[in-house]
């Protein structure tokens, strides 16, 4: 087939499909029943330039567009050396080559690695139904034979995070202060702005004070749309309107800020956010929630249904009473829950009287998550310039307080810093020295 050079030139001309790429979009019924993938992280190892280039392919499609997907060569070993070091995506996808023993051994040390909560597809080139059997009753959600069309995968991604019966993809955490002004939104936009960058996760923010929110001055955001919008018309919230409203602060942390006007009132009823809650865990990981100080049917309602409770608190006698009187309340409302964690912030306030961290959280029955130090000059930069302590000074103790905190709230294991030696590792050394 020649084709017409006049018009090659017209403006919108497309080349002719390939013919590897009409087959690989032909007849795809189901590409049209694929609705859009949350916010999820995704990371590929292929073993294949076939396998790579599909998986590029789908990384353009725009039913991945709210979604991270990273592609590298490599398969389970590639899989193994990264994990062993990071934390898990979402999602990991492995490409496989050859027989069983092979690829579930090596699927048992990635496995080693794997956060709670990661799933894992792979792709392999041997059609056998005991092995798929075995892999799924391994933990393993997916197994598709190569090669394996860009459909194939967006849409076995797909079965997993937009099936109605599954899980909810996202983990809620409310941060709330037990005493006005102790702190606990300056700890909420730290300790999500730390879960965003360590893990690699997407966190959504959502400001829950309306009135006088500050989360949009702390991340230097401006948005015309925030959780106003997004309580005000439940009609139309949706995943798509809430895409539409959010603000991206920076690659994986999102933002709805406060109004933080006072033209109105907000009087929420018990209920107001209750939709906007499974609508943004519906769709990301993380969710913070920063709740502000009162005590009304909705902020009860609020705490009694997230995933996490965050406090905040001051080291004196009234933030103790109320941490008492919260921690108390939430024990009732959520006996079967993890408790709250403690964050004690403005702590060591120069010739200030305070209680000692340790009996102030031994007085609740908690643990001290983190000590605060008072430190005004470098809180108040940070709010001044709109930053957050990790990105003014990335290597102070507060930064890496801030990260720990990241740590116990994202549900995950603590991610190995120095390279640990595996299990078989260690096992196969205890092996060498029995032998
Ligand atoms: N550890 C700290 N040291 C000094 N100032 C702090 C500290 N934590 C918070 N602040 C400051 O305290 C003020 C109140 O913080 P905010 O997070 O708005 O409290 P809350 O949300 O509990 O009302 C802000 O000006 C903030 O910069
Ligand atoms: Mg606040």
């Amino acid at each position: 087939m020649s084709s017409n050079p006049d018009l090659k030139d017209m403006p919108g001309y497309l080349e002719p499909m390939s013919e590897a790429a009409e087959q690989q979009y032909a007849g795809d019924d189901e590409a049209m029943h694929i609705g859009s993938i949350p916010r999820i992280t995704v990371q590929g190892f292929c073993l294949t330039e076939a396998t790579m280039q599909v998986a590029e392919a789908a990384m353009e499609d725009r039913r991945m567009a709210k979604a991270h997907l990273k592609v590298e060569m490599g398969g389970i070993p590639g899989a193994i050396q990264t994990f062993e070091q990071a934390p898990t995506p979402n999602l990991i996808i492995v490409e496989t080559s050859g027989q069983r023993d092979d690829l579930v051994s090596g699927l048992d040390r990635l496995a080693e690695f794997c956060d709670a909560g990661t799933k894992v597809i792979v792709i392999g080139d041997v059609n056998d139904v005991t092995l798929y059997r075995d892999l799924i009753s391994r933990g393993v959600s997916e197994y598709l034979i190569a090669p394996v069309s860009v459909f194939q995968l967006i849409g076995s991604i797909g079965n997993l995070y937009n099936d109605p019966e599954a899980e909810p993809l996202g983990r809620t955490i409310a941060f709330f202060g037990v005493k006005g002004g102790c702190g606990s939104s300056t700890v909420a936009h730290n300790g999500a702005w730390a879960l965003a960058r360590g893990f690699q996760s997407e966190v959504a923010v959502a400001d829950l004070d309306l009135p006088f929110g500050t989360a949009g001055l702390d991340y230097n955001q401006d948005p015309l749309q925030g959780v106003f919008d997004a309580v005000s018309a439940p009609e139309r919230l949706d995943e798509t309107y809430l895409d539409r409203i959010l603000s991206k602060c920076n690659d994986h942390l999102s933002l709805l800020a406060a109004p933080a006007t006072l033209e109105r009132t907000y009087d929420h009823s018990e209920k107001t956010f209750e939709l906007l809650l499974e609508t943004m865990r519906s769709s990301t990981p993380h969710v913070v929630l920063d709740v502000p100080h009162a005590w009304n049917a909705w902020v009860k309602h609020t705490l009694e249904s997230v995933d996490e409770v965050v406090l905040v608190a001051e080291p004196d006698l009234a933030n103790l009473r109320n941490a008492k009187n919260t921690v108390d309340m939430l024990k009732q409302l959520r006996p079967n829950d993890r408790l709250p964690h403690l964050v004690l912030n403005k702590v060591n306030v120069p010739k200030r009287p305070e209680i000692k961290p340790e009996e102030f959280a031994g007085a609740l029955g908690l643990k001290v998550q983190a000590a605060v130090p008072f430190e005004p000059q470098l809180f108040g930069t940070a709010a001044n310039n709109g930053q957050m302590i990790g990105e003014l000074d990335g290597k102070h103790a507060i930064t890496g307080m801030f990260e720990d905190l990241a740590q116990s709230i994202s549900g995950k294991v603590q991610p190995t810093k120095a390279a640990r030696p595996s299990l078989s590792a260690l096992l196969s050394k205890l092996k060498r020295k029995a032998g």
